[in-house]
Parts: structure tokens; sequence; C-alpha cells
């Protein structure tokens, strides 16, 4: 029998939201922090375009908050938009005392200078995004790795999958309280107990239950589907954003062409290179991501074309490469030099809008369970978000997560006789064939059904095939020995669902749902508010 492991704060999820909140806290407590494959294996590792915050004196938190709120289409929690841009100074601060190396002006004989580089991306009215080149997240990651290793009391866990959380009404006992989670330990095959006082969620979003994402495999939602089955509601989940800029080429599994980019003079054309993007906003291709997106969408349908094409030729070289190194390298290596040619682009999924709802502090509707980053909804980013608000609410909330934890300390104990993972009733399975074909079916019907543009027959037809998955994954689930396949799997389908369930509540067209079926804005917004059933339904 393997022993419970005790910690006063488990955190799932190592990416930038999980990593700060567990240096918030490391002085005062014992933290766990997993990742089920890497500590890299998150969305923060690829972020390229950077930090959007208010650190230009022509620039204003107000301007900020508006920006915000004009992209999120009526639909940003205000409360939540004012806090987190608020604290975006300070935030950076955090960032910049840590080590971050964020990238500096260049004076004119081209020494650095004190001042950091802002860039712009669509939406924003100013320069307001601060970055490392176009490799933002891989510094940011580097950086608060570095320190969590540095920090005796942080246990960093690779390989570990959590399954689900242990909650108190599952066992019997009083009340809806988080205890812990029942993890996989992909290195000894076996599911162990973790118990804690407090559980922060911090697992990402779910953009790989589209066929195309410019996310990792990690972003299978897997915070979201525990949240929702630990009777947590869950909010906004059909607001689904999709990039409008993925590389377009057969061997380039995920990779995203930076939206700064268009801040720093890209322009999209059709194949005969014609601009079309002022057809369709006047903000041009720095209107908000769904508009974007959209555009390129209806051109390709229009014209039956594979891909547009995202040109920054006409820029000096040495500018585009220095800005831009990454994507240079990433696109030489496919042949491509984007300082002499257009790149070939579409849009993917890239980010989850909704999630686990949690109030300012990252709680959830679980005592001692709190939800962080992209896989919770604070109501920053409304009905779509605008660029690179998510890092930003990532370090905004691991911080105010960290001091409720800390505020709740002296009236949370450890959690005793948690019970094991019962394994006696499964076997292994003799045919992963099932897991690799459903997942294949579900990522492809999310994305012809469930789109960039929808209808209602279109999610009719998704809602049926996802509750023929449900039932088969969940027999499969109560029958054979656990694997990460399968558990992201059977999170992906419950996430599908509640995509699925909010878009066909939702009888407009607003921000990243747009369905030909509804397509005017209702004069009143409204979030769409999932409740998971009860144990007596
Ligand atoms: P992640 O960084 O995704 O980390 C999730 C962690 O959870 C991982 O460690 C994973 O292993 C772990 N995990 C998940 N499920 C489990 C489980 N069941 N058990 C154990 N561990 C689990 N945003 C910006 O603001 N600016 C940008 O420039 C920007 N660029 C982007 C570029 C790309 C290519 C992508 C994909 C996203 C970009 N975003 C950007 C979005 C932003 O990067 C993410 O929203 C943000 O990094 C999410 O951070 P996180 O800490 O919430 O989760
Ligand atoms: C990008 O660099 O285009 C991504 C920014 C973001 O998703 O916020």
């Amino acid at each position: 029998m393997v022993q419970a492991k005790n910690y006063d704060v488990l955190v799932i999820g190592s990416g930038a939201a999980g990593l700060t909140l567990a240096l918030h806290l490391a002085d005062d407590l014992r933290v766990a922090v997993i990742s089920k494959g890497q500590l890299s294996e998150g969305s923060t590792f690829w972020a390229q375009g950077g930090v959007a915050a208010v650190l230009d004196d022509t620039d204003t938190v107000e301007a900020h908050v508006q920006d915000t709120l004009d992209a999120g289409g009526g639909l940003c929690r205000e409360e939540a938009v004012r806090q987190i841009v608020g604290s975006s100074r300070e935030a950076i601060g955090w960032l910049i005392d840590q080590g971050v190396p964020f990238t500096r002006e260049r004076l004119a004989d081209g020494s650095e200078s004190d001042d950091f580089h802002l860039t712009r991306e669509g939406g924003h009215s100013h320069r307001r995004i601060i970055h490392a080149a176009d490799a933002t997240g891989a510094a940011i990651f580097n950086t608060l790795l570095l320190k969590a290793q540095e920090h005796d009391n942080i246990e960093l866990l690779e390989n570990r999958v959590a399954v689900d959380l242990i909650t108190s009404d599952k066992l019997g006992r009083p009340g809806r309280q988080c205890l812990g989670a029942y993890i996989l330990n992909r290195n000894s095959g076996h599911v162990e107990t973790y118990g804690a006082r407090f559980t922060v969620l911090a697992t990402g979003g779910a953009s790989k239950v589209y066929l195309y994402t410019s996310n990792p495999d990690s972003a299978s939602g897997d915070g979201i589907a525990m949240a929702w089955r630990a009777g947590c509601r869950v909010a906004n989940m059909e607001f689904n954003q999709f990039h409008p800029t993925c590389l377009y080429h057969p061997r380039a599994k995920s990779f995203l062409v930076t939206e700064a980019l268009r801040g720093e003079g890209a322009v999209l054309k059709l194949p005969d290179g014609t601009r079309f993007m002022p057809r369709f906003d006047a903000r041009a291709e720095l209107a908000p991501r769904d508009i974007v997106a959209r555009a390129i969408d209806h051109e390709m349908k229009r014209l039956g074309l594979d891909c547009v094409f995202l040109d920054i030729s006409h820029k000096p070289a040495e500018f585009v490469r220095s800005h831009f190194p990454t994507v240079y390298e990433r696109c030489l290596a496919f042949g491509i030099d984007i300082t002499r040619e257009p790149i070939p682009v579409v849009p993917a999924a890239h980010y989850t809008c909704g999630g686990v709802m949690v109030d300012a502090r990252g709680r959830t509707d679980a005592s001692n369970l709190y939800a962080i980053g992209e896989t919770s909804y604070t109501g920053l980013h409304g009905a779509n978000r605008m660029a690179s608000n998510s890092l930003l609410e990532c370090v905004v909330f691991g911080r105010a997560a960290a001091q409720d934890i800390l505020d709740e300390l002296p009236h949370t104990g450890m959690p005793a006789d948690l019970p094991h993972w019962d394994e006696s009733k499964v076997t292994d399975s003799d045919e992963d064939v099932i897991i690799s074909h459903n997942w294949e079916e579900l990522r492809r019907f999310m994305w012809d059904y469930v789109g960039i543009v929808r209808t209602t027959k279109r999610l009719q037809r998704a809602k049926h095939r996802v509750d023929m998955l449900l039932a088969e994954i969940h027999e499969f689930y109560s029958n054979y020995r656990v694997s990460r396949d399968l558990l992201e799997l059977r999170n992906l389908a419950v996430v599908a669902d509640l995509i699925i369930t909010s878009a066909m509540q939702r009888r407009e067209s607003r921000g990243l749902h747009y369905t030909l079926d509804y397509p005017r804005l209702l004069p009143e917004a409204t979030d769409t508010i999932l409740q998971p059933p009860s144990a007596d339904d």
C-alpha cells in the first residue's frame, strides 16, 4: 500500500500561474507543484508576444481597462478587469525582481537603454506589451522555475497526472471541502493519494479539444473537468479563442506566429497579394482577435483557400531578425525566409476564455480549492480575450490566491484518513485503439461543428456525438487502469460537452461565439453559467 503524501499546498500545474503562487507561499508553507509531463509542458513556455501592462507614462490604467472591456464584447466583469489591470505595474515589477530578462529599448548607437521596449498587439490602443524578444513565455518560465528550484519548501514533481480531486462530500463527510487529489505517478504506474490543506488548479486551458491548435498537448482542460466533477460551476465555455495566425505547413504541428508581428507592421494578404483586413474593420490587422480570425475564415471559405499570408518582408531584415528571432528561425527551418517572403498562416484554437468560476482571490465553489490562470474564469476576458492579458492574469491571481491561502491558514488543518485509490476492479486495457479513435473523432467534430462559425444544427450534431463518446469513455474508465491518454480523453470529452452546451444556450453572436442562426447581439450581456448536477440528480 502506497502511503498518502501530505503537503500544505498542492499546486496542480507548473506554468506561470502555479509557479507564481508557489513562490509567494514557499517562505511559510510546504508546497508541491506537479506537472503531468515535464515541468515546461504548459502553454506558458510557448508564449511569444509578451505581457500587457501599463508601463509607459503616456498610457493609463483607464485606457487598458477600456481596451479590455471593448475586446471583451460587453461581457467582462469590470471589477476583475480593474483589479488585474490596476495591478499590472506591480506584477511586472515582481517578474523583473525575479530576474525575467525583458527586452530593452536600443539607443541610436546600438547599446541598450534602461527603458523596456514595449510592443503592440490587437485591441490595444497603446504600446504596452513588455516582452523578451518573441519568446516571453520561456523567459518567464525559466526564471520562475529557477527560483522555485532554489527553494527548499517547494517540491517540483514531473510525470504526475492529477486524476480527480478528493472532496469531503464524495467521502460522505460534511460540506464541500477539497482535501487533496488522486495523482497518477507515471514513473511507478500507481495512483497516489495526496492530502493537502489547500489545493490549487493551475492546469491551463482546453484548446486541445480542437483538431488544430497553437497549444501544447497538455491543454486538455483537466482542471476544468476535475472542478466540474467536484461540483464547481464553470462559466462562458463557448468563448474559445482562435488565434488568427498559426503557421500553415504540413510539418509545423502547432506553431504560432505572434500577433506582435502585426503590432510592428505585418499585414495580412490574399494569395494575389491584396490586403483584406481594412474591408472588415477600421483597425485592420490590429482589430481584436475574434474579428481578425473570423475575417480570415471568411476569406478562406469564400475563395476556397488553404491559408492566407502574413507579410513583414517590407521591414528591414535586421529589424525582423532581432525582434522575432524565434519566428524567423522556425519559419526558416521550413524553408520560409520571413525577411523576404510572406508567411502562410491559418487560425487555430488558442485560448479558453471561460473556465472554473472564481472570486477575486481565486476561490472556487469548493472550500480550500482555488483555480488560477487559464483554467479559471475571473471575468477578465469576457467574450474575447485581448492579447497578452493572460500572463498578466496568471501573475496577479497567483499572488491573490496565495494571499488568501495565508489568510485562511489558521482555520485549515491537514486532512486525515483519506481513502486510497481502488484498483481492485480494473484491468489493463487491451484496446487502446478506442482511446486514439475517440480522441481523433472528438477533436475533429469540435473543429468542424463548434469552430469559428457555428449553427444550431452543427451544435446539435456535436452534442449527439459527445453524448455517445461520454458514455463510451465512462465505460472504458470504469473497467481499465488509468493512463495519461485515457485521463486526458475523459477530460476533453467533459470540456467539449461544456463548450457545446454553453454554445447552445447562447442565442446571439457575441465576441468569439458567432452563429449564423443568431447573428445579432442581444441588448443585455449575460454570462453562461453551468451548474454541475448534484449527486442526487
Ligand atoms: P500552463 O502554462 O498551460 O500550465 C499548465 C500546467 O498544468 C502544466 O504544467 C501542465 O503539465 C499541468 N497540468 C495540466 N493538467 C494536469 C494534470 N491533470 N495533472 C498534472 N498537471 C497538469 N498569453 C499572453 O498573455 N501573452 C502571450 O504572448 C501569449 N502567447 C501565447 C503563445 C502560445 C503559443 C500559446 C499556446 C499561448 C499563449 N498565451 C499568451 C496564453 C498563455 O501562454 C497561457 O494562457 C498561460 O501561459 C497559461 O498559464 P497557466 O499557468 O494557466 O497554464
Ligand atoms: C501572440 O504572441 O500572438 C500571443 C499573445 C497572446 O495570446 O496573448
